[in-house]
């Protein structure tokens, strides 16, 4: 089996600052990978979907580089539209040498039975994403070469609408060309995103359309037509897709916290519910 952690959104920001008034950021991106740590079995790998840290600062890359730096699986970054990319490349290819050196910061991993295909779907200065016609050719391309293995695509912003005004107005533009794309590989299994902060499934141009809650803040589900996003304290995930052959992908969703111990399912002799009618 192969099992891949999604995490997403950690915002991370300048030593001992918090983010929008007092999200701890930083502790809660500690705390997500420490979780990741726990697992067992552990992740064969780890993927980023974008928004590592809050003002794309060299500051906040490096408290980003030395908290990933504990996972010792490969680790796949891309980045989000609270990313700059200059940074972004220029301290974190210090441990992740398959970044790009310039231009989008996009790569195709295929050393798994699931290809991962990680798209740069930023648009500088703007929250929204674009996925212009230079970065749709170079999708085709990779997607051409995969004969037909089961494939995993990573993009911060959803290429996919969500019913929820607050956030279909910042997400991909160009979401009808991907969609596109997507459509004639039936190969791709998930299609999965950052950007919202809350779990959201959909179909999706023949395929599965996720995005993943942050490590820190989430967006307050608000489906009251015309709101505007607020962030509400849920408690923060990150998703564990697992592949099989005869699966395909299974996505499951980890709280990250302290939630106690598991604990062994001991019913009572008495419990009313082992009584049946007959
Ligand atoms: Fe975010
Ligand atoms: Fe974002």
């Amino acid at each position: 089996m192969l099992i891949v952690a999604q995490l997403s959104d950690f915002h991370v920001c300048r030593p001992n600052q918090t983010a929008y008034g007092g999200v701890d950021t930083n502790a809660m991106f500690k705390q997500a990978v420490t979780a990741v740590l726990k697992m067992d079995p552990q992740p064969d790998c780890v993927i980023v979907s974008g928004d590592l840290t809050d003002c794309g600062l060299d500051e906040e890359y490096e408290l980003v580089l030395s908290g990933l730096g504990a996972l010792p699986m490969p680790v796949f970054v891309i980045p989000g539209n609270h990313d700059r990319r200059k940074s972004f490349v220029r301290v974190l290819s210090k441990r992740y040498p398959y970044l790009p050196p310039t231009g989008f910061v996009q790569y195709t991993d295929d050393r798994f039975p699931v290809r991962i295909i990680a798209l740069d779907s930023v648009d500088e200065g703007e929250t929204g994403g674009r996925f212009c016609t230079e970065r749709q050719a170079w999708l085709r391309d990779q997607l051409a070469r995969g004969g037909g293995k089961p494939t995993l695509v990573m993009i911060h912003h959803p290429p996919f609408p969500v019913a929820v005004d607050g956030m279909d107005i910042l997400g991909l533009r160009d979401a009808l060309a991907f969609a596109e794309i997507i459509r004639e590989h039936p190969e791709v299994e998930r299609v999965v995103c950052g950007h919202y902060h809350r779990p959201i499934t959909v179909r999706f141009a023949g395929t599965v359309g996720f995005a993943v809650p942050s490590s820190a803040h989430q967006v307050a589900l608000d489906l009251r037509p015309g709101h505007e996003n607020r962030f509400i304290m849920e408690p923060p995930a990150f998703a564990v897709h697992t592949w099989r052959p005869d699966s395909g992908i299974v996505t499951h969703l980890v709280p990250t916290g302290d939630y106690g111990r598991p604990f062994d399912v001991v019913l009572s002799p008495e419990y009313p519910g082992l009584v049946t009618d007959a």
